[in-house]
């Protein structure tokens, strides 16, 4: 079953950041799919992985972004990405020590990411279409 089905409700207008959050969907929906498959422990952690690695350079790319338009929100934006990394950092971590991965954790990861774009993400690229307006 596919956790969460990427739709236009949820997209800021920048393509390049548009096709990185629906690849993070993409990987909680392996990452789900995987563990319900009850696939062995090393390709649940190699999904994991890729998850953590992709979440990290997506984040890079999005404080990149808004530091060469002088986003004035990049601060507490970064707060928030920061947060959700060493979570993620902590879920891989328990997964290494022998825990599973359960919905709550799968829920969580949804949930976050969705709240997020459509909230802290949307301030930036409100900020950053304005601009383009306004040139
Ligand atoms: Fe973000």
């Amino acid at each position: 079953m596919t956790l969460f089905e990427w739709d236009n409700s949820i997209a800021l207008g920048i393509p390049v950041i548009d096709e990185q959050h629906k690849m993070l969907f993409t990987l909680v929906n392996s990452l789900n799919a995987v563990i319900n498959r009850e696939y062995s422990s090393e390709v649940v952690g190699e999904v994991i992985w890729k998850l953590v690695t992709y979440v990290t350079e997506h984040f890079s790319e999005e404080e990149r972004l808004m530091l060469s338009c002088a986003y004035p929100g990049l601060s507490a934006h970064r707060t928030e990405h920061d947060t959700f990394v060493t979570r993620l950092q902590e879920i891989q971590e328990s997964f290494i020590s022998g825990k599973e991965v359960g919905d709550d954790v799968l829920n969580f990861l949804v949930e976050w990411l969705v709240c997020h774009i459509k909230g802290t993400d949307q301030g930036y690229s409100r900020f950053i279409h304005e601009q383009v307006r306004a040139d």
